[in-house]
């Protein structure tokens, strides 16, 4: 009789520690994905402060006048206004974020979206934008004398 109860006994607790551990792993499966959801993923902030933006005799800066660069998670627009005379400033656009380019025949920078309109110092001067775009600092840096200089793009 004590063998028959210790049995009933050692089933009972198995019984209790699978649908114990089932109902664990249950709670977790549903209560991961939800936390997984509610909380946000961790990506480092952009901390860039400095970007080496190409050499001066850049062809594509030469043939269309601007390229697009990357500053961190940003899109900066680096404009050649004048041989050695570099301005930059982020390429979204004010108004609905689109990516504004320049028009080197109209001296402008333009956004296609609704033809908003900046001028070489990145004010909003016609069209839909509301506010100018964010201007960023432009050096030459001369690494070797006689060669054409690096351009760095910085925040102002
Ligand atoms: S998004 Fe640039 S003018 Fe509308």
């Amino acid at each position: 009789m004590s063998e028959a109860r210790t049995g009933g006994s050692g089933r009972r607790a198995f019984l209790n520690w699978f649908f114990g551990t089932a109902l664990g792993g249950l709670l977790v499966m549903i209560a991961y994905p939800i936390v997984r959801f509610i909380s946000p993923p961790r990506i480092p902030e952009a901390t860039t402060n400095q970007v080496e933006a190409g050499r001066e005799d850049d062809p594509e800066l030469r043939e269309k006048g601007f390229k697009i660069i990357q500053f961190g998670l940003e899109p900066v627009i680096l404009i050649e206004v004048a041989a050695r005379d570099f301005r930059a400033f982020s390429a979204t656009c004010t108004h609905l974020d689109c990516i504004v380019e320049f028009q080197k025949q109209k001296k402008r920078i333009y956004c296609n979206c609704h033809a908003g309109v900046y001028d070489l110092s990145g004010r909003n001067v016609a069209g839909p934008p509301p506010r100018p775009l964010t201007p960023y600092r432009v050096d030459l840096v001369e690494n070797t004398p006689g060669q054409p200089a690096t351009i760095v793009v910085s925040k102002a």
